[in-house]
Parts: C-alpha cells; sequence; structure tokens
C-alpha cells in the first residue's frame, strides 16, 4: 500500500486570500492525512484575521478523485469527511473550490461543502459511488439535490457518470468555468466574495414541488431495469426523498447510516476487489517504455476488425483497415458507417463528430499500404493457414520496429508468431466482442516477446479506454488464455449437468439468479451454436476426456441458436427472448436413453454451485500454470468478458467466502465423473495444504 505523504495538505496566503492546496498523489484522495490536513489549514485561515476568503485546490493531475476507498476497511478517521464537508461549509469566511481533473465521490462532496465552484474546462465531476456498492456519504445525497434539484441529483448519483464542468455549470452545480489559469481565476473569483455567502440555512430552505413524484419515479424505472434493484440506489433515492423532507442534519445522519451499511454489504466488497483487480492487473512486468503509436493497421473488417477500427478511432488514432476485394472494402465500410450512424441518431456524436472520425479511416485492400503502421492487428477468421498466411505478409510490409498482434482466441501463438518473421514483436491482442464496446482484452505474452513490444501493446489498450489482462502463453499450455478456458470449462460443466438430467431452462435459471445476464445456453444461442462446434471439432481431444455429444446433435438438425431461430430456445420471428425448444428436450432424453444415463434431478443451488467451483478450478489451473499472473487478473477477465456479476468479485474473489480445502473436497467427490475438468489444480492443493486463500495471491 502506498503511504500518503506526510504533509499532504499546505496552507498558502495570496494577499487575502488563502489556498489549502491538496498534493497526495496520484489522485489526491482524501485519506485521513489529508482530511486532518485541510481541517487544520481551515481553522488556521478561519482565525487569521487578514484572510477574506478560501480557496480549496489541488495539485497534480486532480482535484481529489473520492475518498481513499483502501481506508475502508479499516477503523475510522477523524475527522470523517462528512464532518469536514460540514466545517467547510459552516466556515464563516467564503470558500470556494477549485476543481480540475476528475473531481469525483469525495471530492466532489468536499467541493458541494464549499460555497462556491469554479472548475477548468476539461474538468469532469460526478459521484460514481455506486460502482463501489455504496452512496455518496459525505452530504452528497443532502447537497446535490439542494444545488441542481432531486431529479438531476438521482440521475446523477444513479447513473455514476461524470459530466463535463461545462454541463455542471448548466446543471447549477458549478459556479463558475475557465478556460485560463484555473488557481489565479479561483483566487480573482475569492477576492469579489467579501458578500455574504450562501449558508447552510439558506440551502436547507428549498421546495421541490415535482421532487417526490421524480423520486417515486427514479425509483421504478430503477426496479423494472434490473428486475432487483441495487442496495445501493435505493438508499440513494430514500437519501434523496429525504433531503426533500426534513432538515439538513437528519437528511445528513440518515445517509450516513445508509452509507454504512452499505459499505458492509458484500456487493461493495464484490465491487471494490473488482476496482483493484481491475487496476492490478493493468501492471504488467514488463517496464520497457512503449514504442510511439499513432497509426493502427487492422487486417480483416468482419465484425471484430471493425469493432477493433471504431475502438481505435473513437479514442484519435489513425486507422488503416485491409480487407479482401470491393465486397470485403464495402462490407467493413457499411459495418463501421452503421456504427457512426447510430452514435449520430442517438446523440452521443454530431454528424460533424462522426464525419471528423471517419476522415482518420484508410479502407484498403492493399496490404503494402501498412508500412507507416505503429501496431498492425491482424483479425481475420480463426483458421490457422489463413493466420499463418496473412501474419507472414505482415510480416514482410510492416516497418521495422512497429508492434504485430494477433487477435487469435485459440492458436498457438508462438507458432503464429514465428509466422511474421519477427516473433520478438509480435504479441497477442484478444479483443472481446463487440469490441468497440467490451472493454477488456488480454494481451498474450510468449517467451520470446519483446518487452517494449508488450509495453506498446498494454499501452495501446490504455489509450483505447480499456482494461488490458497479461496472458503468459508458452507452447503446450493448454489452448486459448484465460477466459476462453475459464469458459470452456463452465460450459463442459453445464453440459455434464444437461447430461445427467437438468433441462437448459434450469441451468440459465440458476445462473441468472446468480447474477448473470443470461445462462450458459442462452449465450450459447446468441453466438451461434456453430461456432462453438467447429471449434470442438478442430481441436485434440484425449480420449479418456469427458465430452458430452448434445451440442452436436443440436448443431446436426441445423439449429443453431438465435440466427436459425432455433437452438436451445426457439425464437419466433422477431422476438429476441426464446422459449423453450420441446425438440431439444426431446433430444437430450433420448441421447441419455441411448448413453443408458438415469435422469437426475438437480437443484437450482447445486447447479450454480457446480458451476462456480468449476470456474474456481479452471481459475487455479490457470495459475497454476502461470498464464494468469494473481487471482484478481481471473476475476477481471470473467467480469468484464463474460459477465460475471461486478458485485460478487469473480470467481476466485469468492471462492475464498469458503476455503481451498473445502473446495477441494467438493471437487474430489465429483472428480471420478470427469477427471479433464474436476481433478483439483495443484495450486488448490498447496493453498488447502498451506491454510492460506486466493487474497493471499493477489
Ligand atoms: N482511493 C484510493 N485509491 C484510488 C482512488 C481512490 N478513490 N482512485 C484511484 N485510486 C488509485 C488507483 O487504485 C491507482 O492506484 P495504483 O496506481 O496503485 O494502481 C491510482 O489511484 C491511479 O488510478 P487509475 O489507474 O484508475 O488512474 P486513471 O487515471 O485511469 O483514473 C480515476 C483516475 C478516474 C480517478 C479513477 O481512478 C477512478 O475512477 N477512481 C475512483 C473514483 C471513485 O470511485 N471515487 C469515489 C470514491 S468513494 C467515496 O468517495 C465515498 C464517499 O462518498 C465518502
Amino acid at each position: 500500500m502506498k503511504q500518503a505523504p506526510k504533509h499532504p495538505v499546505r496552507l498558502e496566503r495570496q494577499g487575502s486570500i488563502a489556498l489549502i492546496v491538496i498534493e497526495n498523489p496520484p489522485v489526491n484522495a482524501l485519506g485521513g492525512a489529508v482530511r486532518r490536513g485541510i481541517a487544520a489549514a481551515l481553522s488556521a485561515a478561519e482565525a487569521n484575521p487578514l484572510v477574506t476568503a478560501i480557496v480549496i485546490c489541488a495539485n497534480g493531475r486532480t482535484f481529489p478523485a473520492g475518498a481513499d476507498i483502501r481506508e475502508f476497511n479499516q477503523p475510522a478517521q477523524e475527522p470523517g469527511l462528512g464532518q469536514l464537508c460540514t466545517m467547510i461549509e459552516t466556515c464563516s469566511k467564503p470558500v470556494v473550490a477549485a476543481l480540475h481533473g476528475t473531481a469525483l465521490g469525495g471530492g466532489l462532496e468536499l467541493a458541494m461543502g464549499a460555497h462556491f465552484r469554479i472548475a477548468s474546462t476539461d474538468a469532469r465531476v460526478g459521484l460514481p459511488e455506486i460502482n463501489l456498492g455504496i452512496l455518496p456519504g459525505a452530504g452528497g445525497t443532502q447537497r446535490l439535490p439542494r444545488l441542481v434539484g432531486a431529479e438531476l441529483a438521482m440521475d446523477m448519483m444513479l447513473a455514476g457518470a461524470p459530466v463535463s464542468a461545462g454541463i455542471a455549470a448548466e446543471m447549477g452545480l458549478i459556479d463558475r468555468v475557465t478556460g485560463g489559469d484555473l488557481r489565479e481565476a479561483a483566487v480573482a473569483f475569492a477576492r469579489e466574495l467579501s458578500m455574504p455567502h450562501p449558508t447552510a440555512e439558506q440551502r436547507g430552505q428549498f421546495s421541490d414541488a415535482n421532487a417526490y413524484m421524480a423520486a417515486t419515479k427514479a425509483r421504478r424505472a430503477e426496479l423494472k431495469q434490473t428486475g432487483q434493484a441495487s442496495r445501493a440506489a435505493l438508499k440513494i433515492i430514500d437519501c434523496v426523498e429525504a433531503a426533500l423532507l426534513v432538515p439538513i442534519e437528519t437528511g445528513l445522519e440518515m445517509e450516513r447510516a445508509a452509507f454504512e451499511e452499505c459499505l458492509r454489504s458484500p456487493e461493495s466488497q464484490g465491487m471494490r476487489h473488482a476496482f483493484f483487480a481491475e487496476r492490478a492487473a493493468a501492471k504488467f512486468p514488463e517496464d520497457a517504455p512503449p514504442r510511439d503509436i499513432s497509426r493502427i493497421g487492422i487486417v480483416g473488417g468482419g465484425m471484430m476488425g471493425a469493432g477493433i477500427a471504431i475502438a481505435c478511432l473513437q479514442r484519435g488514432f489513425d486507422v488503416t483497415l485491409v480487407e479482401q476485394g470491393e465486397s470485403g472494402v464495402n462490407t467493413a465500410l457499411e459495418r463501421i458507417g452503421t456504427h457512426y450512424e447510430r452514435a449520430i441518431a442517438k446523440g452521443r456524436l454530431s454528424e460533424a463528430q462522426g464525419a471528423a472520425a471517419l476522415t482518420h479511416l484508410q479502407l484498403t485492400t492493399k496490404l503494402d499500404t501498412l508500412g507507416d503502421a505503429d501496431v498492425i492487428i491482424e483479425a481475420v477468421g480463426e483458421d490457422e493457414e489463413l493466420k499463418l498466411r496473412i501474419l507472414k505478409e505482415i510480416g514482410d510490409q510492416a516497418r521495422q520496429g512497429a508492434v504485430l498482434a494477433t487477435n487469435t482466441s485459440y492458436l498457438d501463438l508462438m507458432r503464429l508468431a514465428q509466422a511474421t518473421g519477427r516473433p520478438n514483436d509480435t504479441v497477442g491482442l484478444h479483443f472481446f466482442a463487440p469490441a468497440q464496446v467490451n472493454k477488456l482484452v488480454e494481451v498474450a505474452v510468449h517467451d520470446d516477446a519483446d518487452a517494449s513490444a508488450v509495453s506498446t501493446a498494454q499501452a495501446l489498450v490504455k489509450r483505447l479506454g480499456k482494461v488490458a489482462v497479461r496472458a503468459k502463453v508458452s507452447s503446450g499450455v493448454g489452448a486459448g488464455y484465460i477466459g476462453n478456458r475459464v469458459l470452456e470449462a463452465y460450459r463442459l460443466a453445464a453440459d455434464i449437468l444437461l447430461e445427467e438430467g437438468a433441462t437448459p431452462q434450469q441451468i440459465d435459471t440458476a445462473m441468472r439468479g446468480f447474477g448473470f445476464k443470461m445462462g450458459p445456453y442462452q449465450v450459447a444461442d446468441m453466438s451461434g451454436l456453430d461456432i462453438a462446434h467447429a471449434r470442438r471439432q478442430s481441436s485434440p481431444r484425449d480420449a479418456d476426456a469427458r465430452y458430452v455429444e448434445i451440442a452436436d446433435k443440436i448443431v446436426a438438425q441445423g439449429w443453431l441458436g438465435q440466427k436459425t431461430h432455433r437452438g436451445y430456445y426457439v425464437y419466433p420471428e422477431g422476438a429476441r427472448d426464446g422459449v423453450p425448444n420441446g425438440d431439444v428436450l426431446k433430444l437430450i432424453a433420448a441421447h441419455r436413453a441411448e448413453n443408458g444415463i438415469t435422469e437426475q434431478s438437480f437443484t437450482e443451488a447445486e447447479i450454480r454451485d457446480t458451476l462456480l467451483l468449476t470456474m474456481v478450478n479452471a481459475g487455479a489451473q490457470l495459475l497454476t500454470e502461470g498464464v494468469a499472473a494473481r487471482p484478481g487478473d481471473v476475476d477481471t477477465v470473467m467480469i468484464h468478458g463474460f459477465g460475471y456479476p461486478r458485485s460478487r468479485g469473480g470467481p476466485m474473489f469468492e471462492a475464498d467466502t469458503t476455503t481451498p480445502a473445502l473446495i477441494m473436497r467438493r471437487l474430489e467427490a465429483l472428480q471420478a465423473q470427469a477427471p479433464n475438468l474436476w481433478t483439483p489444480a495443484p495450486l488448490l492443493r498447496e493453498l488447502a495444504r498451506e491454510r492460506r486463500k486466493f487474497a493471499d495471491l493477489n
């Protein structure tokens, strides 16, 4: 854990204006020492007769981005952030908060405690606590509605997404926006403030006739959308209602109690784990400086290649996209064009922004245009011969020093890297569909990869606003990186339950009940059964490995899922939700009879536990092999790549709610049925022997 600097807050003076300057890198989080420093500086400034007004500002990249989340599991330190905000609010001299960077959570609450707020044009402000399973706990639920009205306040807290300084000013949250020097502008603003400033009492006197209605509407919409409103969301709504009905002191007490309850909840613990796991995953052992990147070459303009191109264009890269023949180019252009048309229609982009983005795209059939690309990503179909050929051509065309990447999900990375003729410069960049939306990219590193090639790939992922997870692969280690290996185990376990007596809808219901948006068979129908079928057919299989033929028999009927309106479910024309496919149920029953399998019944809990156990074992196997470096990396992949519920922290985090010894015992009970799936991974044995948990390895 990083130590906070000894003196993270300084009191400075510019004539009659006192400046409280926060400096606690990297994000000026409001830990105990910072809060004490602000409180002491505020008291000193208030007591100094030469000071007429006070500015609170921060050095470094941002105004405080929130409370220090790392302190949430530690004993409380005085003053609490809530107390500090009240101290600021009740200060007898005007206080101006000067915001830059990302003023989030407790940072924005601190600023709302101040009497005025000035922000630089590029600042962003928000209350993202809901993403950590909590609510603003330092007065945000009481002060934001008083500043912007109940409805906007609720929207902002329920969405958890920051807004720009300009929008915040329109809302009434920010008093001034400056494109010039923020500190100078804040001091000038403070000098104007000899006039009385709004007091806590004045802020308390507000009424919003429609607000109560808005609160109820928001509560209902939230319930409808999630089917099961999150605890933090409901508490936010309750607190905003309180802000409308009771004095601020009572509202603050209610908020505090709600905050404490959410903080202790398992979902907040899971979400906080996910937050830190994601950031730990982004730390790679390769510390070589990344190479410069401005142009990205992409070969293959199918769904994946086009998605990657959009992701790159969105972040301002120049893109050269190579497709085969005129029709390939046209289809890719249509895909990308449709994306921008939709974004414009939905108001996410202006026409001018859409047109500007497309000027950075070069679509061509010629691989020899890739000579000026800094990173070239191969994204053609998952066919080894094709990929080997394309990668060789990419290697022939790329300039010296370019980083080459393949988007393969299963093929032997080492072999593909060698095909380029420059394996040291080649890595795997495994994007997840839809690549323009999904935040996960596995950066696959083979034994001969150069550290700077890896750092460059990692830097690219970060600049795309995505989450990078490193997967270390060596020839001979199981195919697929982290996500697909866990997924494959999960699917096989589900198929075994199916073969033994469960139905697709029972399994899907169990996993939805756990928090997945879709169960494994809904996902299979959506992705197309032929894809997984082709993969199974092409991969080598041990003769004694447990294999379930049901999916192959369904494919043999021509039922490929949503695209043929028939798969594990039947999809009436125009419907996205399926109804159980009676023919599949018959096919499964016949399959059991043929193989002499006596149908068993499973409870939802048994189904869920078996599938979770399987994911944990697959994760432990990846850690044993060194493919994944930390249990949190597996969690990050499963949350972003496969919709594992974030509020549960990921399978490896969840595994620590029990013990490795218990997990082993349960696996051993299953092992004989499918040794390829359920033999406990060596790491599990080791942890059980040493009485350690997965968290000890993060
Ligand atoms: N507390 C402690 N550490 C934090 C932190 C926080 N609130 N926010 C970020 N950090 C740490 C990260 O863990 C990371 O540390 P390492 O370098 O050791 O991994 C470092 O700061 C940099 O963070 P990022 O890698 O995320 O940097 P970025 O530039 O990509 O993003 C950010 C910056 C937008 C501020 C992002 O870090 C972020 O979203 N932070 C969380 C903001 C948040 O949720 N604030 C609310 C906190 S809860 C609260 O305030 C409760 C309350 O009401 C009292």
